[in-house]
């Protein structure tokens, strides 16, 4: 109950209880049978007291019941008809009776629900953490058997490719120095050479690297990655900013792989502003967590995206391989970090929390 209702119930009580002392002053001795109604009255505000405000709230509906019954007692009946005064004095004790009685039941009552209701917030906590697992155990499940799959394939296409290379070698060597195809050639040998290049970054990707673990400065960071994305922003007319948390202790991580992180963040950040926006890059300490965030101005993502958004090679992009949130996924889990998505007024923040 908050104050205002609070003061309001009570004044509302302490007038029902003065009103029914007023009843009883103002009505002559002679109607008794009023008398013996008024005074039952009293339990009304009594009972609503003790339920609202327990034993204490019972007591004091009593006390302020007593206080302003007694004073007719005393004037008009004690001298009058003695009996019924002695009746009325009982009465008294009883209203003490059950406003204590009455208001321990109640507070009995409330100490229940509210226990039942703390149960039950420990248990949707408990179960949105247990959802919140399930998930990341998914995600890392099919991390791995991309990575499985991924050096299976990698294999499956280097061998062949040292076959080609070799093959095209004997072929050169088999045209005269000054032949126009050696040209063909050449450019063969380099094509393999890139798809190899290729299939290998993509390995090192799949491939779990444990991240190396050293005290870094996170500003720092954030600086480095700010510095290799300001040239496209301006471009856009994006305007880049920085809320970070002063004194931050080095933290231990990797900072390559963290710079990889933001990077992609960052990038898929200005990819979704090509008219302009704003992307914020903020640090801070919070229950012996650093949080990283960004928070970008790009319209948000739809509940459908969010759902795939981890996976590899979902992309919505014409020109995407859809593997930059994946590769961030795998990074701060690595770092036995949380990654977290949520909508702001314009856009989208990303949130990475670290326990340090
Ligand atoms: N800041 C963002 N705002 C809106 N949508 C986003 C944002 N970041 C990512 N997305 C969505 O998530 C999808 C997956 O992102 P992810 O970085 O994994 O792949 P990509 O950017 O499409 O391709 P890649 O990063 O491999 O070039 C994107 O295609 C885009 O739809
Ligand atoms: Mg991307």
């Amino acid at each position: 109950m908050n104050k205002k209702n609070l003061s309001i119930s009570v004044l509302f009580l302490a007038a029902a209880i003065l009103l029914i002392s007023a009843l009883h002053f103002f009505t002559p001795v002679e109607s008794l049978v009023f008398h013996q109604i008024y005074q039952r009255l009293y339990y009304i505000p009594i009972i609503l007291s003790a339920l609202w405000y327990g034993w204490r709230g019972g007591l004091g509906a009593a006390i302020l019941a007593s206080l302003s019954y007694l004073p007719h007692i005393a004037l008009h009946w004690q001298h009058q008809n003695y009996d019924y005064a002695l009746n009325q004095y009982a009465e008294i004790a009883l209203f003490f009776v059950i406003g204590a009685v009455t208001g321990w039941l109640g507070d009995q009552k409330r100490r229940e629900s509210e226990r039942a209701e703390r149960i039950n917030n420990e248990l949707q906590t408990a179960y949105a953490e247990l959802r919140q697992t399930v998930g990341q155990l998914l995600q890392a499940e099919r991390l791995s058997s991309l990575a499985e799959i991924a050096s299976g394939v990698v294999h499956e296409i280097r061998n062949p490719l040292g076959a080609i290379k070799g093959a095209v070698e004997i072929l050169e060597d088999e045209l005269a120095k000054d032949s126009p195809r050696r040209e063909f050639a050449q450019i063969a040998k380099t094509e393999v050479e890139r798809i190899d290049k290729l299939v290998q970054e993509f390995f090192h990707f799949a491939r779990a690297k444990e991240p190396n673990l050293q005290p870094t400065d996170v500003n720092e960071t954030i600086r480095a990655v700010k510095l290799l994305v300001e040239s496209q922003a301006a471009a856009q007319t994006i305007e880049i900013s920085e809320e970070l948390a002063e004194n931050l202790p080095p933290v231990r991580l990797d900072a390559e792989q963290i710079k990889q992180v933001l990077l992609n963040l960052a990038i898929n950040a200005l990819q979704v502003m090509p008219e302009g926006g704003a992307l914020v890059f903020r640090t801070f300490l919070k229950d012996n967590k650093l949080y990283i965030e960004t928070e970008d101005t790009g319209g948000g993502i739809d509940e459908a995206v969010k759902a795939k958004i981890f996976d590899p090679f979902f992309t919505t992009k014409d020109k995407g391989l859809g593997l930059g949130l994946s590769v961030v996924y795998k990074i701060v889990s690595q770092h036995n970090g949380q990654i977290d998505i949520s909508d702001t007024s314009k856009g989208t923040k990303f949130s990475l929390t670290f326990i340090i």
